[in-house]
């Protein structure tokens, strides 16, 4: 490590509520209200949901309490972190994965908020006040297959993740992710009154919670588990990375799992909120990726001031992608900066045209490129399940390994129990023997199957 970085003292989050909206800021994300329904919707809905829930809690958050324990120990960048709790073997190799998805993700993430934040506008100014679902997907189609808008808003979303990154951890991403997670959770509620008061909305909850198991597939099984990957950041060395800058008295377990029950409930909230709605205005639950931004339009614009609802929140949609994408961005940026000793500013400035770059192919998917194919799948599509399905489970079946067997279960104990300050002795033990036997097998077996190189 250069010696720039160890100067000073680390920047790091300073309050325990700081911490848990962080992190759960990492966690919530365009992942809940975007990929969680359009994946519910494609894969059947309630059997999708269940398989979901069972893989956050035996893959996600086992994955997410061995990736806080290592940072927090290490108290380095992940690829660092790694290094230097298994010295002698090539296990910096899951940080450097990390950062290399770090950029796949955010690819296509930023493309995402892009639309979002476009939406903003598109509201604010009259553009989608229709509650016609044909006009909005007008409205839609003409947003993406427009390289010239594409490109531009995706620049806007890189700049201003930039600009709070540059800020620093706690005086960037902690006091932008404290702020407004509780209004996201009180634009939701309303959104769930006015789409469960449609006429024919109870065909959309039987759809999310009535589970109709015939629809499960291998691919439904590995998509289920990537996407616990994906809602939890974890896999890939953003919650090692976060982990890092944790208080040496917070209490790991109790955190993780917090997160991981708040994001749940945004899930299912968000899952409310959208199927009554695409039920009640006789659309196809699987239209995939364009549920968000065709069918909430047409939501908002059914009630009462609907326009200005719908201003607000595609707003809050954008600081859930915000919080996603700062954890995201800081895993490069972390490692370039005490790494190689860049400054963050020149770090993240760095990564960002690099990323601008690298995410002008998932800009573009819908237009200039939409006939460009890599495996049969557009760019956009490729990096997201590319990411998903494939560096995650990876990523998450090699923390397992290493924290459980390398680093080792005496070490994890230690740092999972605050040496022994916190009474938390059987939960902690019960998660390494998780992370440890059920995990990684499972991970392991999901994948191959779900990629068709073994079949069950
Ligand atoms: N969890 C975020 C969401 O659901 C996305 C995200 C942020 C992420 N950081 C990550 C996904 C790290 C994978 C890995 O929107």
């Amino acid at each position: 490590m250069k010696s720039s970085s160890s100067l000073k003292p680390r920047d790091g989050f300073t309050t325990g509520l700081g911490v848990i909206a962080a992190t759960l800021g990492s966690a919530i994300g365009l992942g809940n209200i975007w990929k969680f329904p359009s994946l519910t919707g494609t894969n059947g809905g309630a059997a999708f949901l269940i398989l979901y829930v069972a893989c956050t809690l035996i893959v996600g958050l086992p994955v997410m309490i061995s990736e806080l324990a290592v940072g927090r120990r290490a108290r380095a960048n992940a690829v660092t972190s790694y290094g230097k709790l298994g010295p002698g073997q090539p296990w910096w190799l899951i940080g450097a994965a990390g950062v290399l998805a770090a950029f796949l993700i955010l690819a296509f993430y930023t493309e995402v908020a892009a639309w979002v934040f476009a939406y903003i506008f598109k509201a604010a100014t009259g553009g989608l006040a229709t509650n016609d679902p044909v006009v909005t997907a007008q409205a839609f189609n003409g947003l993406i297959t427009s390289p010239v808008q594409s490109l531009v808003w995706q620049w806007i979303v890189l700049a201003f993740i930039s600009v709070i990154i540059i800020a620093g951890v706690s005086k960037g991403i902690e006091r932008m992710t404290k702020r407004l997670m509780p209004a996201l959770f009180v634009l939701l509620l309303i959104v769930i009154v006015r789409s469960l008061t449609l006429p024919g909305a109870g065909a959309g909850l039987a759809f999310l919670f009535k589970p109709d198991f015939s629809k499960v597939t291998a691919a439904t099984v590995l998509a289920a588990m990537g996407l616990s990957f994906f809602k939890l950041s974890v896999g890939m060395g953003t919650m090692t990375t976060y982990g890092s800058y944790f208080r040496a008295d917070q209490d790991i377990p109790g955190t993780a799992i917090r997160v991981m029950l708040g994001d749940v409930l945004v899930s299912i909230l968000a899952g409310i909120a959208i199927f009554p709605a695409v039920f009640a205005f006789g659309f196809k639950p699987d239209a995939g990726p364009s549920l968000l931004f065709i069918t909430i339009p047409a939501v908002f614009n059914s009630m009462p001031l609907g326009g200005a609802f719908m201003v607000l929140f595609f707003i809050l949609a954008a600081i859930a992608a915000t919080g996603a994408m700062l954890s995201l961005l800081e895993v490069p940026v972390a490692f370039l900066n005490e790494r190689l000793g860049w400054s963050r500013t020149v770090a993240t400035i760095g990564t960002s045209l690099l990323l601008a770059l690298v995410g002008s192919t998932a800009a573009l998917s819908s237009s200039l490129l939409a006939d460009t194919k890599l495996f049969g799948k557009t760019f956009f599509d490729l990096f997201d399940f590319a990411s998903s399905n494939l560096l995650l489970p990876v990523g998450g079946l090699f923390i397992c390994l290493f924290a459980g067997w390398r680093w080792g279960a005496a070490e994890m104990r230690r740092e999972l129990t605050n040496s022994g300050a916190l009474t938390n002795a059987r939960i902690v033990n019960l998660f390494i023997g998780i992370v440890k036997f059920v995990t990684p097998v499972l991970v392991f077996i999901v994948l191959l199957n779900g990629l068709g190189v073994i079949k069950l």
